[in-house]
Order: structure tokens, then sequence, then C-alpha cells
């Protein structure tokens, strides 16, 4: 009511005398706020991705609760408000399409309202990114604090269940090796408590890049989701988001969360995704998020700092240990001490000092699943970023995830054209496939998927798995889930349904893979590429309405983070 006719969409109003002041405050007394309490600053806005539709952010109202007291209790007054929500597995035709409608709400919500500044609370994979992306673009000071890890199952043997133990385990079952008393046990002991998956997958990467940042504050995005030191993270992060308003409240205007997005934090984020062996997905909401700043990330710096940053970190899904082993060593700010070489250290973190300052201290880590950077676990970057003939544009993939026999391969292709014919398909007795065939799904990119579902992991062929064969190249314009591994290329750019290079290939083609030379190529001549362009038929149809339209119009490629092109910032060209 107030804010159509002032246009403002700050919490200034709740303390002025104005008839706008006395309605900003009148509604909230109506809600049962003291009139002290109507009148404090900042307002702070609790962002809150919480929803029973999405059981890995089921704790955040509890975290919510502990924010709000870390308002109140700097001074300022807090309120939560929701969004949309993403869960990864419920989401369809896949969480990635929902991204970006989540990162307009988040933003829109955001410039909005009348609040000063805004903490995040994210969790499930896409939540974090789309809250960043929004958050960067709604120009008000933001922090964030996300979900944190699920508990461990422990077996009967003593070992550790975790979420990437679910992809076996689901190809056994279909060779028909479990029962289904056994399918039903698995079911119930999978996940142990509410929180993200529990190993380096794209929601902890992502908690990674929210800390490494500057958004969430230092040493925070291992701890376990039900843990009080989460708790107490939360109360902190209320109470410093306070300071950071009255801080940027002496600056006109006030310092938004696009000052922490700069090619020096960029650049710091994607190295340590780099050492933890992180997600690919984060790739792309790295470049979105960079995007909203007006920062282009160019190919070839991610090659570069791609081939240049070490593996570091030694846990699950590409490792052999266990978040908490990583925490237990100091977490992030360990391993920021240890890759300070390669970093910008004066780039600051959520609590005000540098990442310089938070290290300073800090003891050398020991611990298996931490490396000092002279004794890497892996040389070269887990994450390797390709191009050649079949990726003009671009591809990557997780090397330490990798068969590392397979880093060097030439393979004949067998095409599959969607997700439904890769179903249809895979397991078939008469597929024309060996261990030495490429697997090639197209149709599954940003545009043709419609949202590059994570199907880029594909299923070995039944027939190769009950001959023991565990990994094969496989290539997409897809994504891959970050808990999954194997020599699988993803992102291939452009996809299919723009006519890329993807389109044109046919089964027995050779496509060669040279991750050490960083290329992915397909051995065909021009000449016949050309001839099969005129023919090539392209996956995908443009939706009739709504959102599903919006996205088939607007959405970038890989390359751009998947963003829609009128929500990219305006970019500051580098030389
Ligand atoms: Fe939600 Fe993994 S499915 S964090």
């Amino acid at each position: 009511m107030s804010q159509e006719r002032t246009g403002r969409g700050d919490g200034g109003l709740f303390a002025e005398e104005s008839v706008d002041g006395f309605i900003h405050r009148a509604f909230l007394r109506g809600a049962g706020h003291s009139a002290a309490a109507v009148r404090r600053r900042p307002v702070v806005g609790i962002c809150s991705s919480w929803s029973e539709l999405n059981p890995c952010n089921a704790g955040l109202q509890g975290l919510a609760d502990a924010v709000k007291r870390g308002v109140l209790a700097a001074g300022g007054l807090p309120l939560v408000f929701p969004t949309i929500s993403i869960s990864e597995p419920y989401s369809r035709p896949t969480s990635m399409m929902l991204r970006n409608l989540m990162a307009m709400d988040v933003e829109q919500m955001i410039t909005s309202s009348p609040i000063d500044a805004v903490v995040l609370l994210g969790g499930c994979d896409k939540t974090v990114p789309a809250q960043l992306m929004g958050a960067v673009s709604a120009g008000k000071p933001a922090l964030a604090l996300t979900a944190g890890p699920r508990a461990v199952t422990r077996r009967h043997d003593g070992g550790a269940l975790t979420i990437d133990d679910l992809w076996p385990k689901a190809d056994e079952r279909r060779r028909g090796l479990v029962s289904d008393d056994e399918w039903s046990r698995f079911e119930g002991c999978l996940n142990a408590s509410v929180g993200t998956c529990n190993v380096m997958g794209t929601a902890v990467t992502m908690a990674v890049v929210a800390e490494m940042l500057g958004f969430a504050l230092p040493g925070t995005a291992l701890s376990p989701a039900t843990s009080a030191a989460r708790m107490a993270a939360a109360e902190l992060t209320g109470t410093r988001v306070v300071a950071l308003w009255a801080g940027s409240a002496t600056a006109t205007p006030p310092v938004p969360a696009a000052a922490m997005i700069t090619p020096a934090s960029i650049e710091n984020a994607f190295r340590v995704v780099c050492a933890i062996g992180g997600s690919t997905n984060a790739l792309l909401h790295l470049i979105a998020i960079a995007g909203r700043a007006g920062i282009r990330v160019r190919l070839a710096d991610l090659r570069a700092w791609g081939t240049s940053t070490p593996v570091l970190v030694d846990v699950r899904p590409s490792g052999r240990y266990l978040l908490s082993d990583l925490d237990e060593v100091g977490g992030l700010p360990a391993l920021v001490r240890e890759l300070a070489p390669l970093l910008h250290m004066q780039t600051p973190t959520a609590d005000g000092r540098s990442w310089s300052a938070v290290v300073a201290d800090l003891p050398a880590a020991s611990g298996p699943a931490l490396h000092p950077l002279s004794d890497p676990v892996y040389p070269d970057g887990g994450l390797a970023v390709l191009a050649g003939s079949l990726a003009p544009d671009g591809a990557v993939i997780k090397r330490s995830a990798s068969d590392p026999r397979l880093l060097r391969h030439t393979g004949r292709a067998v095409v599959f054209d969607g997700v439904a014919d890769l179903r249809a398909r895979i397991d078939d007795p008469l597929l024309d496939v060996d261990a030495d065939s490429v697997l090639l799904l197209r149709g599954a990119g940003p545009r043709g998927g419609p949202g590059m579902p994570e199907v880029g992991h594909l299923p070995i062929p039944a027939k190769l798995l009950a001959q023991g064969v565990q990994d094969m190249v496989r290539v997409s314009d897809a994504r891959m889930s970050g808990t999954a591994t194997g020599t699988v290329v993803l992102h291939v750019a452009p996809e299919a349904a723009v006519g890329g290079p993807l389109a044109l290939v046919r089964d027995g083609d050779l496509i060669r893979l040279d991750v050490e030379a960083g290329t992915l190529d397909l051995l065909v001549d021009d000449a016949e590429l050309t001839r099969r362009r005129d023919d090539v038929q392209l996956p995908g149809a443009r939706p009739a309405r709504g959102f599903d339209q919006l996205h088939w119009d607007h959405v970038l490629q890989a390359p751009q983070g998947c963003d829609f092109d009128f929500l990219t910032g305006a970019f500051n060209e580098s030389p």
C-alpha cells in the first residue's frame, strides 16, 4: 500500500512519522509486535526456502529462529519471508529449470519489501545459487547461511552410508542383485536426518562457494545440519548482518551484495571448487552469479585456473573420507590456508576480515581429508574445461571422479536422442555397444532438456554391467548430480537444441576425448558434417505458454551459466 505511493523498498518508513510510516507500523502491530519493536532498524528480511516439499531444507525454520535471535540482540527487526523452494529430487522436469524463477522471486521480494538487508537461508542444490543470484541483483546488503549436510548413517560393519552410495546400489538393483526387502531397508536408512546431501555434491559445494565469496561466515559451510555449531552460526549471522548494514549505511548507496562479486572472488571460488573436487554444477552457478554482477567468466580463464589448481581435499564422492573429517581439521579456512599461494587473499569474508586475516593464526591442518599444497591428492584440477570440434563453446569433466584410463580415449558413438530414448534402449540386449564405446546423449541441454536435467551420468548398459564394466566415456549437453562419479563429459555447448555439433553425430562416429590436452572432438570431416546439417532435426519444441515458454525464449547456454538473457548484468569487459 505505502510503497505504491512512495516507491521505497527499504525499512526506513517504519521509523517515519508520515502516513506511510504509520501504516507500516500499524500492520506489524497487528501481528503482535510492540511499539518499540516496529521502530527498530535495520529491518532484516530472512529469506527462507523452507518447504515440506524440500526435505533437505527442513531444518531452516530452526535456523531462522536463531538468526532472529541474533538480529534482535543487535537491535534490528527480523522478519522471515518465504520464496519458492526447489527440491532436487522432487522438481520436474529438472530443478535447474526453476533456478532462474527462484532467483527472480528472491530478487523481487528483496527489492519490493520494506527491508534494509537480508539473510538468505538455502540448502538443497539450486536454492543457494538462486538466492545468491537474486541477492546480487537486488542491491541490498546480504549474508547467507546454508542448511548444512545431513547426518551420516553408520552401517553394521562400522562403515558409513552416504548419499553417493545410492548410484552403485541402483545399478545392483537393475541387475537384479537387490531384493525388495533390502531395497526397502535401503530406502529407510539412506538419509539419517534433515539437511543437504552429505558428500561434496552440489549443495555442499555451493555452501563452500557462498563462504568463499564472502556471503557465509568463515568456517560454517560444513557444520552438520542438526549441530549446535550451525545453530550458533545462524545467531552470529543475524548479529553480523546488522553490523554489515550499519557499516554500509554510512555509504551512499549502501554496499550491496554485488560488491562481494569481483573477478578476484570469482577466481577464488572456482579454484576452491577445483581443490575440493566439487560439483560440476558449481561452474554453471558461479558463472551465473558473476554474470549478475556484470563479470563475464571466460573459457580460457576457467581452463587456466582449472589446470593450475590441485585437488587437496579427499572426501566423497570423488575421494575417500567424510565431510566431517574435513570439518574437523578446519573446513574451508584450513583449505584456504593451504591454497593461499593460488588465491587472492585480500578478498573479504562475511565477518568483515580478509581471508588473509582469517587464516593468519590458523595452525597447519593435518588429517587425511585435507592434503597440503606440497602433497596434493591429485596434482591437476578436479574440474577440467574442454573445447574442440564437438564442443566449440566448451564442456566440463570432473577429472577427479573419472577413471584415469579413460581420460584419453577414442571410441564409437552410441547416440541417444533425449531421456526417453535413453531409458528405452540403454538396457536393450541388442544395443550395439561395447566397453570402448562413447555413450552420447543429446537434447538434454538448457533449452532442449529443458533445464539440463541431471542425466549426463548415463547408466552403464546392463549387458556391460554384467561383464563387470564400471565406467565408460559419456558425453552430453546435460548436467550430472554432484554425488555421481565416472568419466562423464557434461555441459557440451552449444547444445543440440540450438544446432550445436552434438546434433550432427551419428551412431558409429568416432569421438576423441583428451582431458590432458583439454579437447573433445568429433572425428568426422567438415564436408560430411555440412551435408548432415541440411537433414538435422533439432530436438525440442517451443512450449505454448507460461514459464516454460519464457525459459525456452530466454535461457542462455552453459558458458553463460544458463541465466536468462534479460537478467544478466551489463558486462564489464576486460581486455
Ligand atoms: Fe537436496 Fe542433495 S538432494 S541437497
